[in-house]
């Protein structure tokens, strides 16, 4: 990653649907001392509910038709280098990208799952942990690589379950500890902490 120098880094936030982590990471990139500055918004999903945010925001959004993986992935790319994002954010981006993406980009792409990575990974997180009867859980935001939920981890926060949690109650809690996670994760990221 390059130096910093006192420039917010033009970042990328992906997103399929809810948006309550865009929703934190616009209120962290608006903050004085933040890093980041919030260029572009992407959803390969034009309903999503979380695109309110780029209207409240007047951050431009960019809706991907993955119909035609290579086609969308390539327009996606030219999109994100003329807006020279040098820093993708996924959230709650319900697509996999290409490990011809990956290396094209070139530059970090991070996400937040909801899980103790590498417990847990995929979908369905919050079932299996109950499932499991686990007695703890948390999220992770990770460096994303070919693999899925398998790239270099950047931090983790763990809760503890209670006695009578369900899948419901796990996700509230966890979709909490995200907001204050990612901000964090960004940090040491750009700033090597
Ligand atoms: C979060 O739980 C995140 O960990 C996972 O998808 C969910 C997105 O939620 N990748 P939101 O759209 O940010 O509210």
């Amino acid at each position: 990653m390059e130096k910093l120098n006192g420039k917010k880094i033009n970042t990328a936030v992906f997103i399929s649907g809810r948006g309550s982590n865009l929703k934190s990471l616009i209120k962290y990139s608006k903050k004085k001392n933040s890093p980041i500055i919030i260029k572009l918004i992407i959803s390969n999903n034009p309903k999503a509910k979380g695109l309110i945010y780029a209207k409240r925001s007047k951050i431009n959004k960019y809706i991907i038709n993955c119909n035609n993986n290579n086609i969308s992935e390539n327009k996606l790319l030219k999109k994100l280098f003329n807006n020279k994002i040098n820093l993708i954010c996924l959230a709650g981006f319900m697509k996999i990208l290409s490990g011809n993406f990956i290396k094209k980009f070139k530059k970090p792409i991070l996400n937040i799952h909801p899980s103790l990575l590498p417990r847990y990974k995929g979908l369905n997180t919050h079932k299996r942990v109950i499932k499991n009867k686990d007695k703890y859980s948390g999220s992770t935001v990770h460096l994303v690589s070919t693999k899925l939920d398998s790239g270099k981890i950047i931090l983790q926060k763990k809760i503890r379950l209670s006695k009578n949690e369900s899948e419901e109650t796990l996700e509230k809690k966890v979709l909490k500890t995200e907001h204050i996670l990612y901000p964090q994760a960004i940090k040491k990221l750009l700033f090597n902490l």
